[in-house]
């Protein structure tokens, strides 16, 4: 499969010169020959310039008791035209050794910070704040560069949505955000949640599986966390950006109803609980526009049914038009000079000039951005350059670990083969560098390990050169946090040599398999096999020692053809900057595992709705690659293997532990609109543990035979019993009557149904609603 890497190391720096925007093809920029130079802006608050040191008179707008809304009418007032629109167009800030565009004349932002997402000048006359920008969801990245700044790494997206703990991922976020405002930066492009329609999309990594609750709550704790340091998170990627094959041109068409109730209700649910300041419009098409200029989905969907009060940005090359976009609801071009042209600095004043983008929506454009800027705080505790030296690391490697350990999943542990044991003389460890660390995914999310020597590069020259490379491993290393906790001897082998790795196995009392699928942005991986030849070192390794335990660090789901040979399975997807800590914690019985699979792990590629990634064949008539999302619609991951009766690897919710749970008692009342689950959970084991109450509900002419109602985390002694009440969203009762533009749910008879996984049922019980149509979420009923 052709891999299609999007170069943004390869920023435009000199002329003549020529923009790689997808890999393997060269994008000239045909024709547009534009130059843009950086507006020039004042130094940051606190620099040592003339500007800064006298003190700004205060402000009508500074008056914080004033709401976003009011202080940002109040700025807006005072602003011309020239003003509103600086606020409209950012630049991307990484110099870049690369070849760059002859046609952009691009500046690098003498402001911006190096190796950052982007920069957008803010207006000092009237004491609105630069933007600086950094991706993005694990924590504070760096795009290329020698010397990366070294920053503190949550586990993947994928892991913190594992957990199934919406206040760790709240947490996450606020540490995420903390190392960015102490970094300088005041958007953190974190809050990516595209839901994995496709098991292979490159990207899975960073998001939060399958399910529209799970991910809404995980990716909406995550960017309410973010905000609370003063920093504006985004919500990404606005929608339907399901697989990196073709993104930048791909079509993907859904049924509007489908649409409401999958990718869409998931962004609904993140907005309602993050109020996210932005939202990044993705790189694809959607029912045949792209999404950076799709009426529908912008103003339509977002800014008038769910109330969407922030911003619009572009993600870097996603912006087409001037006037199109504008007026489709885009209300920020970023990362020039990664698009064709600078559609929304002249072009845009001249749109507004003849009218065809309005004053009003100009206004609307600025109000929005100041507006986010209020409401996270960006006008009252304003970012003041690199502080990183006071970032807290050793509390910030608790918080990571942390979501590492509830994060993996324990998907199998035959005879007690986990915890290891005690008695263990000899364990050997073999493969993928866990002598010294842990993977981490690929792109413009890549974080750096703080601590790490040789600059984020334990191991270097692994992986591509250009992006989404460098391939980094985080030096936290499993072997070394193994010996700390064990009185057997450890060592290490490569794995390279299955027969010495075979040999050596035949002779450990335990053998650690670490097993490796490194996935990155703009490619998608070609298909569900762990890469090279581990499946062969595992079973080779399996045959020799049935006490072999392997440890996955995955982007998302892989096939396991070794499984019945094997007598333990962890996931740890990628980890974190603490990953092999918490990766032998979990080895060792130190702690607990409870994550619970976010995503279905497939058995074969031929249950999948789409056996083979879309986008490579099918062309429409105007020659856009298109994929068909009207075959899941509206029944993604394990509703799709519940509707067809296909049986996954692993389900959708699973999860073992080392103690054992007795769940039961389940009753249900009317709460609202909805409904609310009474259940009882009962430690019956040995040890402390947390269980995670699923409650799964079905009803009458659905996507499929049943979806999550809600979820609950609980943590219990050994012998505790605890009563848990879950909460079931409305909307997951309903269907979305796309006429009407209401959710409504059909009076009748509904299922109620305990469970441990979407596949394996508890106890359930029968509810009859009655009839109800509702726009939002639990409040806001229409009778
Ligand atoms: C990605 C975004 C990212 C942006 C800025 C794009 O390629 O799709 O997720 O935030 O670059 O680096």
């Amino acid at each position: 499969m052709p891999k299609t890497p999007l170069f943004k190391t390869s920023a435009p720096r000199a002329l003549g010169q020529v923009l790689l925007l997808t890999a393997g093809l060269v994008v000239s920029q045909g024709g547009a020959f534009c130059s843009q130079a950086v507006a020039q802006v004042a130094p940051p608050p606190g620099s040592a310039s003339p500007a800064a040191a006298k003190a700004p008179l205060p402000r009508a707008w500074d008056d914080a008791r004033l709401s976003p809304d009011e202080r940002a009418d109040l700025v807006l007032a005072k602003m011309t035209l020239h003003e509103k629109l600086q606020l409209t167009f950012g630049y991307f800030s990484t110099q870049s050794d690369k070849p760059a565009s002859g046609v952009k004349n691009f500046e690098l932002p003498k402001e911006g910070l190096p190796a950052s997402a982007g920069f957008v000048p803010g207006v000092p006359r009237l004491g609105v704040p630069n933007q600086w920008l950094s991706d993005a969801g694990m924590g504070v990245a760096s795009q290329q560069s020698k010397t990366p700044r070294l920053r503190t790494s949550l586990p993947s997206g994928m892991a913190v949505a594992s957990t199934w703990n919406p206040e760790l991922a709240r947490k996450g976020g606020a540490m995420i955000g903390n190392e960015a405002f102490l970094s300088g930066f005041n958007v953190l492009l974190a809050g990516a949640l595209n839901l994995v329609r496709e098991p292979r999309n490159g990207r899975n990594f960073e998001y939060a599986g399958e399910d529209p609750l799970l991910a809404g709550m995980i990716a909406g704790n995550q960017i309410k966390g973010v905000q609370s340091q003063n920093v504006i998170s985004t919500m990404k990627h606005f929608a339907f950006n399901g697989q990196e094959t073709r993104r930048t041109t791909i079509d993907h068409k859904i049924d509007e109803q489908a649409a409401r109730q999958s990718d869409l209700l998931a962004f609904e649910i993140a907005h309602e609980v993050g109020q996210p300041g932005s939202v990044m419009c993705a790189y694809n098409r959607v029912n045949g526009f792209y999404a950076c200029e799709n009426d529908w989905l912008l103003n339509q969907v977002l800014k008038r049914d769910w109330g969407f009060k922030g911003y619009v940005m572009s993600d870097w090359g996603a912006t087409h038009s001037t006037t199109q976009a504008a007026n489709a609801g885009l209300d920020q071009q970023s990362g020039w000079p990664f698009d064709r042209s600078p559609y929304f600095a002249d072009a845009l004043r001249e749109a507004v000039n003849n009218g065809y983008v309005s004053e009003a929506r100009a206004d609307d454009m600025a109000r929005r951005i100041l507006r986010a800027m209020f409401a996270a705080g960006l006008f009252d505790k304003r970012v003041n350059g690199d502080a990183s030296a006071t970032i807290d690391y050793g509390v910030h490697a608790a918080v990571t670990q942390a979501a590492a350990e509830e994060g993996i999943v324990l998907l199998k542990n035959t005879a007690g083969l986990l915890p290891l044991s005690k008695r263990s003389r000899s364990i050997l460890i073999v493969g993928n560098h866990a002598d010294i660390g842990v993977l981490s995914g690929g792109g413009s999310s890549q974080v750096y390990a703080h601590g790490s020597p040789t600059n984020g590069m334990i191991v270097p020259n692994e992986g591509p050169s250009g992006f989404p490379g460098p391939k980094v491993y985080h030096p936290s290393s499993p072997m070394k946090a193994l010996q700390a906790r064990t009185s057997a001897t450890v060592t290490y082998l490569d794995g390279k040599d299955v027969q010495a790795a075979a040999a050596a196995a035949a002779r450990a009392d335990v053998v650690i398999v670490f097993a490796e699928q490194w996935l990155g942005e703009s490619a998608d991986a070609r298909n569900l096999d762990l890469p090279g030849e581990q499946n062969a070192l595992i079973a080779a390794v399996a045959d020799a020692n049935k006490n072999s335990v392997v440890v996955l660090q995955t982007g998302g789901p892989v096939i396991m053809p070794w499984l019945p040979k094997v007598g333990a399975v962890l996931e740890a997807w990628y980890p974190g900057t603490s990953g092999g800590e918490a990766i032998a914690r979990i080895l060792t019985g130190q702690v607990n595992p409870s994550g619970r699979l976010p995503v279905t792990f497939p058995a074969a590629t031929g249950q999948l709705p789409r056996p083979a990634i879309e986008g490579l064949g099918t062309m429409d008539p105007n020659g856009h690659p298109t994929s068909n999302y009207d075959v899941d619609g509206a029944a993604v991951g394990y509703k799709w293997f519940d509707k067809t009766g296909a049986k996954p690897l692993f389900p959708f919710g699973y999860g073992l532990s080392y103690t054992s749970f007795d769940m039961g008692g389940l009753t249900v009342k009317a709460e609202g609109r909805g409904l609310q689950a009474r259940v009882v959970v009962r430690n019956t084991g040995p040890v402390r543990g947390k269980a995670v109450v699923q409650i799964y509900v079905s009803g009458q002419g659905w996507e499929a035979p049943r979806r999550l109602g809600g979820f609950s985390k609980v943590d219990l002694k050994p012998g505790e019993k605890r009563a848990v009440t879950v909460p079931i969203d409305p909307r997951l009762l309903a269907t979305f009557d796309v006429e009407g533009r209401t959710w409504r749910i059909t009076g009748g008879g509904y299922q109620v149904t305990l469970a441990s996984s979407a596949s394996d049922p508890i106890q359930s019980v029968n509810v009859d609603l009655p009839a109800s149509s509702f726009v939002q979420g639990p409040a806001d009923v229409r009778p």
